[in-house]
């Protein structure tokens, strides 16, 4: 018995997700193609980083910690978001996690970013949503 609940994953804890969220947003914010949309929209990066490691705490560790709404704060973004930088927000993400991560969680991780990005990418691409945002 691990003592570990069902859906959590061995190796993954509070700080290291941290480093993980500090390193992928580190690189998003160097990227030519997404990282502009990220530098105009947030001001606040230490808030921004500590919401992103709420989020990805309640997801990996089921903590509760993020309490938000995440497709209102991208269809407020449509405008400038493409399909094309899900892709590369994925590949970047797929580097972070690969790079901070026992192989298990990454693989994890980069399946619950993938399912969401494509979530997102449907809303994004709604007709039905135009004008909302
Ligand atoms: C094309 C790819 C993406 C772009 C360009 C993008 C851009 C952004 C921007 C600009 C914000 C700040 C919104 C604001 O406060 O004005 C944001 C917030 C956020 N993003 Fe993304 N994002 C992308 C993909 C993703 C994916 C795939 C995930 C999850 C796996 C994600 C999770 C979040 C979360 C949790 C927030 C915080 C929402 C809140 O304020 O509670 N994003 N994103």
């Amino acid at each position: 018995m691990s003592g570990l609940a069902f859906d959590e994953i061995e190796g993954v804890d509070e700080e290291g997700l941290a480093r993980l969220v500090d390193r992928f947003y580190a690189a998003v914010r160097a990227d030519a193609l997404i990282g502009p949309v990220f530098n105009d929209a947030i001001d606040d990066w230490p808030h921004h980083l500590d919401k992103l490691a709420a989020f990805w705490s309640s997801l990996m560790l089921t903590s509760g910690r993020y309490k938000g709404m995440p497709m209102a704060a991208h269809l407020k973004h449509r405008a400038r978001i493409t399909p094309a930088m899900f892709d590369r927000w994925l590949v970047l993400w797929r580097e972070a996690t690969e790079a901070e991560m026992p192989p298990a969680a990454a693989r994890s991780m980069q399946a619950k970013a993938a399912r969401i990005a494509e979530s997102f990418k449907l809303a994004l691409g709604s007709r039905a949503l135009q004008g909302i945002g």
